[in-house]
């Protein structure tokens, strides 16, 4: 029997017993940061959060997501399934540094899909928003996210990046820039079989990577940027890779399908 459980020391342990290895969570610890990728353009992906929580008097980057209204920021329901204090940093490139650029804003309320089921990260619906304490400031540095049309599917190896800051740069060191990592959508219809990922993805997520060995992936709760008539669309929020590692041949990662749940984002914005 499989176990889809949340990445600890722990659980490294239990999943190296695992015949079949379970996915894990794409949250910021070192063994989730990976090769390949480029620090981006700062700014250029303007609707990139990065998603800090609070540990006695400080905040730490933990997750990434999408600003998708002034007030409102959507990323991984398993990024904020737990009591804790949130902010969001809008505008930032390099996290340690000051660019005169980031609103740092708290967290009012974080609503967690009701389906989600922190057991079982297959079961999908691994989609939060959260409700800031005060509208950001839109500027050249602050944009909201396009988001894809209800139930758009994009076509096998359209062309997307994943963006965060969990990525790192070959040779392992961590940057603290925003990086910006190539993966290709891998379609239902592929990512499904026995050779991919098999009946562990569902309709409503997406894969996309899994061929290359660079470009594997960024934060939970991140986008999956995808160009559609020339400009970009978040279609996904980063979810899970496979137990085995982040750029596992055929175990591309997998996001939570942002088409699939636009009727649960404008119920809970509108
Ligand atoms: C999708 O693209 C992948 C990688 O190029 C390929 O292996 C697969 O056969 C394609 N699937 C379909 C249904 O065309």
């Amino acid at each position: 029997m499989l176990k889809y459980i949340l990445l600890s020391a722990l659980a490294t342990l239990v999943l190296t017993k695992d015949l079949v290895l379970p996915p894990r969570y794409l949250e910021d610890v070192p063994q989730t940061r990976v090769v390949g990728g480029e620090v981006a353009r700062p700014h250029s992906w303007p609707w990139q959060v990065s998603l800090q929580v609070q540990s006695g008097s400080s905040f730490f980057h933990t997750c990434g997501g999408s600003l998708i209204r002034a007030g409102w920021v959507m990323t991984a329901a398993h990024c904020v399934d737990r009591p804790r204090t949130w902010r969001v940093a809008l505008g930032e490139h390099n996290l340690d540094s000051n660019e005169g650029t980031e609103q740092i804003i708290s967290v009012r309320e974080a609503f967690v899909h009701q389906q989600w089921n922190s057991n079982s990260v297959i079961g999908g619906s691994d989609i939060a928003l959260l409700q800031l304490s005060t509208e950001a400031t839109l500027n050249t540095d602050v944009q909201l996210a396009v988001l894809p049309p209800s139930g758009q599917i994009l076509p096998n190896n359209s062309l997307c990046y994943i963006t965060g800051w969990g990525l790192t740069s070959t040779g392992g060191s961590l940057s603290n820039s925003l990086k910006q990592a190539y993966l290709p959508i891998v379609n239902f219809q592929t990512c499904s079989t026995p050779a991919w990922w098999g009946s562990v993805v569902k309709p409503t997520m997406i894969c996309a990577g899994g061929r290359f060995n660079s470009g594997c992936n960024g934060d939970s709760g991140g986008p999956l940027n995808c160009q559609v008539g020339g400009r970009y669309q978040v279609h996904g929020i980063a979810s899970f890779v496979s137990g085995g590692g982040c750029n596992v041949f055929r175990k591309p990662t997998v996001f939570t399908r942002v088409s699939a749940y636009t009727d649960w984002i404008n119920n809970i914005i509108n």
